[in-house]
This record gives structure tokens, sequence and C-alpha cells, in this order.
């Protein structure tokens, strides 16, 4: 994986970690020309989302949903979730989501470590497979019901980036957390300068890899 930028982008400052002692490279998965590669490009830079758009990604992870769990193992994103949690600097306090929650990978992970959870997701059968540990909703991260402002911090493992929604979403001094689990492997993805880039405004944060993929931890100016 092509090593992230240390220096500034739009401004901010996007600090490098050692690598995690567990560091692997991922096996082949996906390259660059995966589909879902260029739809996450799309999204995050180009406002690349329509109702049809979003119609066609829930039925897909609908009928991914079934065996997401066993094809994707929990243990392999909870690398970089946990690595995050200890050395990304947040605080477990307020309001979290797990933004593309899927089946509940992260959203075992942050149970019980941070204060109070929300599980959201635009595929009812990936919700439907996640367990019944915190509240589940089933929505659009690109027009979210929840009011400006509402979140402390909001976590995302291999999920699209809706930056403005995100940028609504999240309390002023907020994290985000980006995780891609299979780093530069996993479909949806975007290395971390291109996280920052895709924000408004001038966000900071810090990054490293652990496990098979790697993190961000941001916050919003
Ligand atoms: C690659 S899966 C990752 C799921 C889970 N975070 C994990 O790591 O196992 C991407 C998830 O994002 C959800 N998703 C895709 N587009 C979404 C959107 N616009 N709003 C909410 N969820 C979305 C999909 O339904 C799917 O569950």
């Amino acid at each position: 994986m092509a090593a992230p930028a240390p220096g500034g982008y739009n401004g901010i400052v996007l600090r490098e970690l050692p690598d995690a002692d567990d560091v692997a490279d991922p096996e082949p998965f996906a390259g660059e020309d995966h589909p879902m590669r260029q739809v996450t490009r799309q999204v995050a830079f180009e406002a690349g989302w329509s109702s049809g758009r979003a119609v066609k990604v829930s039925e897909l992870f609908d009928s991914l949903a079934d065996d997401w769990s066993a094809d994707h193992v929990d243990d392999v994103k909870a690398a970089p979730v946990r690595d995050a949690l200890i050395r990304g600097g947040v605080d477990p306090r307020g309001l979290w989501a797990d933004l593309g929650s899927g089946t509940g990978a992260g959203t075992r992970i942050l149970h019980g470590r941070v204060e109070r959870l929300v599980a959201i997701d635009l595929s009812a059968r990936m919700l439907a497979n996640a367990p019944d540990l915190v509240p589940r909703v089933r929505a659009d991260a690109s027009v979210l019901p929840f009011e400006s402002n509402t979140f402390d911090a909001v976590l995302q493992v291999n999920m699209l980036l809706f930056p403005a929604e995100l940028d609504r979403i999240l309390k002023p001094d907020g994290y985000f957390i980006w995780v891609n689990s299979l780093g530069d492997q996993t479909p949806i993805h975007l290395p971390p300068a291109d996280v920052v880039a895709a924000l408004p405004g001038s966000w900071s944060g810090v990054t490293a890899r652990s496990g098979t993929g790697f993190w961000v931890v941001l916050r919003k100016p």
C-alpha cells in the first residue's frame, strides 16, 4: 500500500503513526478497476450519488447480507478499529454512529467501549443480520434522519464517504474514524490523504496501518 502523505492537505496535517505490530500486507483482492472503487471516488469527490444508485447498492448488499459475516471475517476488521480506538486519541464519551454498519463488524467492537452507539445502514438485510446490541437505523448516509451536530464520533468501516452529510451530522471537534480493513485492496477504498481532501474545511488527524488495513482519525474543525 502506498504510504499516506504526512504533509498538509487543504491546510491540515495528517500525522502518520508507526505501523502496529500486527501489520501484514493484504492479499490482492480489489484493484483500482473494481466497480466499487469507482463508485467510492465518484461519491466522495463528484457528489456521484442518486436515488437509482441507492437502490442498486441497497439491493447488492441485501443479496450479500446472509453470508456477509462468514465471508468478511470480523477479526480482520477488528484490528484497525481497535488500534484506532487505542492510538487514535478518540474520546469514547457521547453519541457514536457506526455508519454503513453492515452486519455489525464495527458495532461489535464499539459496543461497551463507547458511551452510546447507533448502527446505521442502507441495507435492511445487512441490518437484520447485525447483532441486537444497539439501535439499528435503516437510512441513506447521503440524507440522514438526524439533526445537524448530533454525533460526537462516526466510524466507517469499508463504507462510502459522503463528505457533506458527514460534516453536517458530526459535532464540531467530533471524531471521524475511517477504516479500510484490506488497505488499498478494499473495494470501498480511499487512501488517508484523499479522505482529508474530500472533506470540507480543515480537518486534522492521525493515521496508521494495523492488521491488513489502516485507519484514519480526523477531527472536525
Ligand atoms: C462493504 S460493506 C461494510 C459493512 C461493515 N461496515 C463491515 O465492515 O462489515 C458496506 C456497507 O455500507 C452500506 N452502505 C452503502 N451505501 C450506503 C449508504 N448510502 N448509506 C448507508 N449505508 C450504506 C452497505 O449496505 C453495506 O452494509
